[in-house]
């Protein structure tokens, strides 16, 4: 089922909590094509890096397809052959829905606190220039590598515990998230990174029957923590802003964009 919100079309199933599970996925069965693929360094965290699959003109790079020129919302993305070539079933993967593709990547994320990441909470900007009657953009997380203890934490506050909810990410999980609309990040226990296919889709009804086919549904219950655990990570979180915002302050920066989010978040695009 498809609605129309603020001019653009969305799909039912997002609008109670702004994300949907699909049926698991059988990694086991696909080759680790992760491990061939080119990573690139992107913005300067040290925490993850990416492996474009479709870039805003086909080149090996990551940035935002409206940073480019001309400049483009996050649709119609060019595949990048180097990469695609060694990644045939995740590709095929980010096809099936037969939605309009525009940013396709692996990123690969380090182990980290639950604390950091409720610092490294952002929205995505995926419809900066996304023309109003045409589909919400959305994205998909296929994580890729076999994480059950590590979790896609979301909040529609980004200061309220009591809107979070914790996805957790064995191989195959299947997760499509509005991630213009929740904060999210991702919470990596482990010793090894973690691998995930992140694709950016249009809704519609390419992309709701998609969803429906693999029994998406728009609630899940979160991966159990303690109010220790949860009271631990807000203070950790609270140091690092604190800190953050000092340190831009003592440069004159003005160390939020306004309404609130650090301009930290900005620097950390993806989950
Ligand atoms: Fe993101």
């Amino acid at each position: 089922m498809l609605y129309t919100e603020g001019g653009y079309t969305k799909i039912e199933l997002f609008r109670k909590n702004g994300y949907v599970v699909l049926d698991m996925y059988d990694q086991a069965a696909d080759p680790q094509e992760w491990t061939e693929i080119e990573f690139v360094d992107w913005k300067s965290s040290g925490e993850t890096r990416f492996a474009p699959l479709a870039s805003a003109y086909g080149d090996m790079e990551c940035d935002g397809f409206w940073n480019h020129t001309p400049p483009k919302t996050d649709k119609d993305g060019v595949w990048v052959p180097a990469n695609t070539q060694k990644a045939p079933n995740l590709v095929r993967r980010a096809e099936e829905p037969g939605a309009n593709i525009g940013r396709c990547r692996v990123i690969e994320l380090l182990p980290n606190q639950y604390g950091e990441t409720l610092y490294n909470f952002h929205r995505d900007d995926n419809n900066r220039l996304n023309p109003e009657g045409t589909g919400w953009i959305v994205r998909g997380f296929f994580n890729l590598t076999d994480n059950p203890d590590s979790v896609m934490v979301l909040r529609g506050d980004k200061d309220d515990p009591s809107t979070e909810t914790r996805i957790p990410l064995p191989a195959g999980a299947q997760l499509i998230v509005d991630t213009q609309r929740l904060y999210h990040a991702v919470w990596h226990q482990g010793d090894v990174p973690r691998y995930c296919l992140i694709t950016s889709w249009e809704s519609g009804p390419e992309l709701d029957a998609y969803i429906e086919k693999y029994n998406g549904v728009g609630e899940v219950a979160s991966y159990p923590m303690t109010e220790a655990q949860i009271a631990e990570g807000e203070a950790l979180a609270a140091s690092k802003r604190a800190a953050r915002a000092a340190a831009l302050a003592a440069r004159g920066e003005d160390p939020t964009f306004g309404d609130g989010t650090l301009r930290a978040m900005e620097q950390l695009s993806e989950a």
